[in-house]
């Protein structure tokens, strides 16, 4: 076990972070980390800078709901090929942060770069971080992809390096607890992100009628709870030689303090599938939110809202398969139906990659925000719909055979 022990490392007290997020939530991440207190926040595609001490990256890390990993800036350079590349990795202090006990891992990305390959570019960087331990300690840390100790960063524009150590380790949408997955699980932090699109708020109703495992309710439910998301779970940064201890504690022990007097979250999930229903309750089990959830079995196009309109979000299926795609072109339009009957009053929150969808649903979307799952790009549209004389009667209530 390598010993743990803060270092003199040449950086300043306040330093620069770097928190990626899923595409299309980077102000709504600067928002969130303006709540958590951090200076100097500059959106940028893919995610936002932050300024602050060790204590900030700690916070962020604990408490972001939004934010994939969150980085720790640790030089730059111009470049023009990848010997550039080489020469300005091993200029850095690699042992100053880690011990050559630990384990490497090292990843590059790029915008617009000239270079002709980023896996030799990531080499080159692995071989960088290596020669520089070999010539301060005489020996060089080992590679694991899988769970390695220190994460090296390399980000390339067409003409800079910018060097990162990641200070997450796992990314933060693995909250820590277990998770049962369903078809097509959302990603946390995507969920947590488009639920603060939407503006709900935790003192009005939350309704997710196709909830597959239950990811925007575990948000919902946790963010109106005030839980931090990382409670159980460990950091990358616990794992690097610049990690204070006592600081973690305070910083930790401040943060895990929730206000009384929080009122129960009016949630409630539905789902046409037993099994998803089953997942659903399991993941809000680990989480510690099944209290504060209703569930029920019941097919979309038959649920009755609560009585108090508020926020609809819903994460529809969409087909892959020929026969798929039928059924769905189908089931818009009967969902735009039963809001308009059934949901007046509500805003309703549709997220999806099918863009059939706005067509076909039959109502005039106020908002479409373009937002990526990985790779894939969705839209989140926005319904409000016209409130009208039809009333709901309350959600446990009604009939739902086989629940
Ligand atoms: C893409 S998944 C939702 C994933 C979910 N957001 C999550 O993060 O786990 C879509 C869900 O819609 C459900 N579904 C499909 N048709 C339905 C209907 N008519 N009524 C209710 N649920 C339906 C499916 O069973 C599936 O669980």
């Amino acid at each position: 076990m390598p010993q743990r022990r803060r270092r003199e490392t040449g950086v300043s007290t306040l330093d620069r972070f770097f928190c990626s997020c899923p595409r299309g939530l980077e102000a709504a991440l600067a928002a969130e980390l303006g709540e958590l207190g951090v200076g100097g926040v500059e959106e940028v595609p893919g995610g936002v800078a932050f300024t602050g001490g060790w204590a900030d990256c700690y916070r962020v890390n604990l408490m972001s709901r939004i934010a994939s990993r969150v980085l720790w800036r640790v030089g730059s350079a111009r470049y023009r090929d990848e010997h550039d590349i080489y020469r300005a990795a091993i200029d850095l202090p690699w042992n100053t942060w880690f011990d050559v006990e630990q384990t490497l891992r090292v990843d590059v990305s790029a915008i617009r770069s000239p270079v002709r390959s980023l896996e030799f570019v990531t080499l080159r960087v692995k071989d960088a971080v290596c020669d520089r331990f070999r010539a301060e300690t005489g020996s060089r840390p080992s590679v694991d992809t899988t769970d390695p100790d220190a994460r090296v960063q390399a980000f390339l524009t067409d003409r800079d390096v910018t060097f990162y150590l990641d200070t997450s380790g796992e990314a933060l949408f693995k909250r820590g607890a277990r998770r049962e997955v369903t078809n097509a699980p959302l990603r946390e932090n995507l969920a947590a992100g488009i639920l603060r699109l939407t503006g709900w708020r935790p003192d009005e109703p939350l309704v997710d009628p196709m909830c597959g495992g239950g990811t925007f309710l575990s948000e919902a439910a946790q963010m109106a709870l005030g839980l931090a998301p990382g409670a159980g779970r460990r950091f990358g940064f616990e794992r690097l030689a610049v990690f204070d201890t006592d600081l973690w504690k305070r910083t930790r022990a401040a943060a895990m303090t929730v206000p009384e007097g929080r009122p129960k979250p009016m949630l409630y999930g539905s789902d046409i599938d037993p099994a998803a229903i089953e997942a659903t309750r399991a993941n809000l089990e680990a989480a510690g939110v099944l209290d504060f959830v209703e569930l029920r079995r019941v097919d979309a196009l038959e649920l009755v809202p609560p009585a108090t309109p508020g926020v609809m979000i819903a994460n529809p299926p969409y087909g892959e398969r020929m026969g798929d795609t039928e059924r769905l072109r189908a089931f818009y339009p009967l969902l735009g139906d039963r809001l308009k009957k059934a949901w007046p009053g509500w805003r309703a929150y549709l997220f999806s990659a099918d863009m059939e969808l706005a067509k076909r649903i039959g109502l005039k979307a106020s908002r479409r925000t373009p937002l990526f799952n990985g790779p894939l790009e969705c839209r989140l549209f926005e319904y409000k719909v016209v409130a009208g004389t039809n009333r709901g009667t309350a959600f446990a209530e009604q009939a739902s055979p086989g629940s």
